[in-house]
């Protein structure tokens, strides 16, 4: 059973003197800018030398950077993977030089003895919690959806896909008519959500877009701009992660809904790993963080001044 954190738990555990590195997916979003931020607040803060690698969205740097962390002797490693298959020759060497890995913010399809923890959320849940929230509101009336998926063979591009279909399945009235990967960038949102437009007479057959994170809702919001709709009215849109921008989108009705993704997953690894390096104490395999649904009701300007404090 998963232990559940609240979004913004800063531990303070003490880890002085310790040497981790960090293989980080790259800079695609909003939200994963803010998880390096906060990565690296949350070493300093515990006097952690954190060895940082940016992997440009290619698992075969992530790899590259987990061998070089070996040779180096790092304390242990921290790793946020791009995609979720791929990963048991990697882990299985740092397992054996005694190395342990935590998992941040995507899970991986290998036995879970290969790595300490996971620090993620429910991902499957989020897309749950999106798709409800769209079947609540349209109650029961006819709405074509269009979907932008995050980059394909991650996990939360697999299970938000899952949870969303999970909470439309009987739901007639709701249809999925187009579901493409936007790669959790806003350019690619923007691209991809043109070709879906020009594809529905010019967004007329489409009633709602969720996308897999804020980041490519914001640049389909653009797109349906430039197509002559309103984004939030003529279309709904609902997406993951609740960035700062999501929350000015929502103060301006061009945005409905967001599901929180804390990116303050390093304070909860690096607190498990202190008390596992001080006793021995293995932490559960996987520790959730909380995802809470947020709405135009929800004061989206004041959550916007609260969230650029965050990391963002
Ligand atoms: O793994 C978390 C996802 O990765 C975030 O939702 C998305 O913005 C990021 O790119």
């Amino acid at each position: 059973s998963a232990t559940i954190l609240a979004a913004c738990t800063f531990g303070s555990a003490s880890a002085a003197d310790l040497v981790v590195g960090f293989s980080q997916i790259g800079s695609e979003s909003g939200w994963r800018a803010a998880e390096t931020t906060l990565t690296k607040q949350q070493a300093e803060q515990r006097g952690i030398d954190l060895k940082f690698a940016d992997a440009q969205q290619k698992q075969e740097n992530q790899i590259k950077a987990i061998r070089s962390f070996i040779a180096q002797g790092v304390n242990a490693i921290l790793l946020a993977p791009v995609v979720a298959t791929g990963w048991d020759e990697v882990l299985q060497e740092a397992k054996d030089a005694e190395i342990p890995v935590i998992l941040l913010d995507r899970t991986v399809d290998a036995s879970n003895d290969l790595y300490l923890t996971a620090v993620t959320s429910d991902l499957v849940h989020e897309g749950n919690v999106a798709g409800k929230w769209l079947a609540d509101t349209v109650a029961g009336k006819p709405c074509n959806v269009v979907e932008l998926q995050g980059t394909t063979g991650s996990s939360p591009a697999i299970d938000r896909k899952k949870g969303f279909e999970q909470a439309l399945s009987g739901h007639d009235n709701l249809k999925i008519i187009r579901s493409q990967t936007g790669d959790f960038t806003r350019t690619k949102g923007k691209e991809v959500m043109e070709s879906f437009l020009k594809a529905e007479g010019g967004g007329k057959n489409i009633c709602a877009l969720y996308a897999h994170n804020d980041d490519m809702a914001v640049g389909a919001i653009q797109a349906i701009k430039e197509a002559g709709l309103k984004p939030g009215t003529d279309i709904l849109v609902v997406s993951i992660d609740a960035v700062p921008d999501i929350f000015q989108a929502m103060a301006a009705g061009e945005a409905n809904a967001t599901v929180e993704l804390t990116p303050n997953m390093a304070g909860p690894a690096f607190d498990a790993l202190a008390a596992y390096l001080k006793d021995g104490k293995e932490p559960a395999k996987w520790i959730q963080t909380e995802s809470k649904l947020y709405t135009q009701a929800d004061d989206p300007m004041k959550v916007y001044e609260e969230k650029k404090g965050l990391g963002y």
